[in-house]
């Protein structure tokens, strides 16, 4: 019974509910709607089972050379994790000392907290960043806002930070802009882009994710990794995927255009729909009479909003807070989906 004091007390990540039913509209972790390649499929039916026999390549040298040439960097600056959440975790053991700090927008992608939580170290907002700030981890787009900064801010602010920065670019192909190119950048010394297999490629079950860095940061992950964080079936469908881009973009454009659709569907309904760069909207529904449109009592209608679509049999995210708790964040999905959630705000009467 020797659990560490950290972990004791840790508060963990909780994942947005998975259903195991279906005939539910599932718009709550900004999966893809849409297939991956039919490449993935073909390399998953040609996967030769005598290579389950042996471990995988520990370096995943194919994948690591397709996603170097996709950026037009060198191998030598790619990392693959088990998800980027795996990435995320290694770069919190890499890169801060144990009286260091994490800092990431707020509000953000909720692990960010817990990871440095297991790590055992503080995490702070970016108006809480000191000297002793030596990761911080730049969304963009943010999640669960959707809202994006320049590339050009964000490599000002590196510029100027002691430590590494990571930009989590987990929605960079729902956007119209992303920071690759200042990662693959001669002189870098302390800027990582990464992504994920998870969102625009389809692949949130496989469990990919990468960065690109600075050589000297990469190859520290490296020697942090576990041996085969990468097993071969990941390996060989993620590399179909790479090669397939016109696939991945395809169905990011589809994405983006029913997102825009749905935004307007919203706004003629009073939501309140700020512009969105990603695969999901953070919208407020509106006030009805005699209820401010802000505080506590906006709060409450939104919870209530989340658990009547629940109810309804459609599953979007809601995140309690001062700085969220009166928005609920709505994965956009086919047009068919958006047509059904918006059909049951009519009949819910949430205008
Ligand atoms: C901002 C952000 N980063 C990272 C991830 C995790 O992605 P992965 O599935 O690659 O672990 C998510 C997942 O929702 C996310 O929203």
């Amino acid at each position: 019974m020797r659990i560490a004091k950290h972990v004791r007390k840790l508060e963990e990540y909780v994942p947005g509910e998975q259903p195991k039913g279906r005939g539910v509209v599932k718009l709550n972790t900004n999966e893809n709607p849409y297939p991956p390649s039919p490449a993935c499929a073909k390399a998953l039916a040609g996967f030769d089972l005598d290579r389950l026999r042996r471990y995988p390549d520990p370096n995943y040298s194919e994948l690591r050379e397709a996603l170097a040439s996709l950026n037009g960097t060198t191998p030598e600056r790619v990392f693959v994790g088990n998800g980027s959440d795996e990435v995320l975790s290694i770069a919190a053991r890499c890169f801060v000392e144990d009286d260091e700090t994490i800092a990431s927008l707020d509000p953000s992608y909720s692990l960010y907290k817990t990871l440095a939580a297991i790590r055992d170290v503080r995490w702070t907002g970016p108006s809480g960043v000191g000297p002793k700030c030596s990761l911080f981890l730049w969304t963009n787009p943010n999640a669960p806002t959707g809202s994006f900064a320049e590339p050009a801010e964000i490599a000002a602010f590196a510029a100027k930070f002691r430590g590494v920065v990571i930009v989590d670019e987990a929605y960079a192909d729902f956007a119209r802009a992303n920071c690759m190119s200042l990662a693959t950048a001669e002189g870098n010394r302390n800027l990582i882009v990464m992504r994920t297999f998870s969102k625009s490629y389809s692949l949130a079950g496989l469990r990919v994710g990468y960065c690109v860095g600075p050589e000297d940061l990469v190859r520290a992950m490296y020697k942090v990794k576990d041996s085969y964080n990468v097993d071969a079936v990941a390996q060989a469908v993620a590399l179909a995927a790479v090669k397939d881009q016109k696939w991945m973009k395809t169905n990011a454009a589809k994405v983006v255009r029913t997102r825009e659709r749905f935004s307007k569907a919203l706004e003629e309904r009073g939501w309140d729909v700020p512009h969105s760069e990603s695969n999901f909207v953070f919208a407020r529904p509106p006030a009805p009479a005699g209820v401010r449109a802000s505080g506590k009592a906006a709060h409450e209608r939104t919870e209530a909003v989340f658990h009547a679509l629940r109810k309804a049999n459609i599953i979007v995210r809601y995140f309690k807070g001062p700085k969220t708790g009166d928005r609920i964040r709505i994965t956009i999905g086919t047009d068919k989906q958006m047509d059904t959630l918006t059909r049951a705000i009519d009949e819910l009467s949430i205008r």
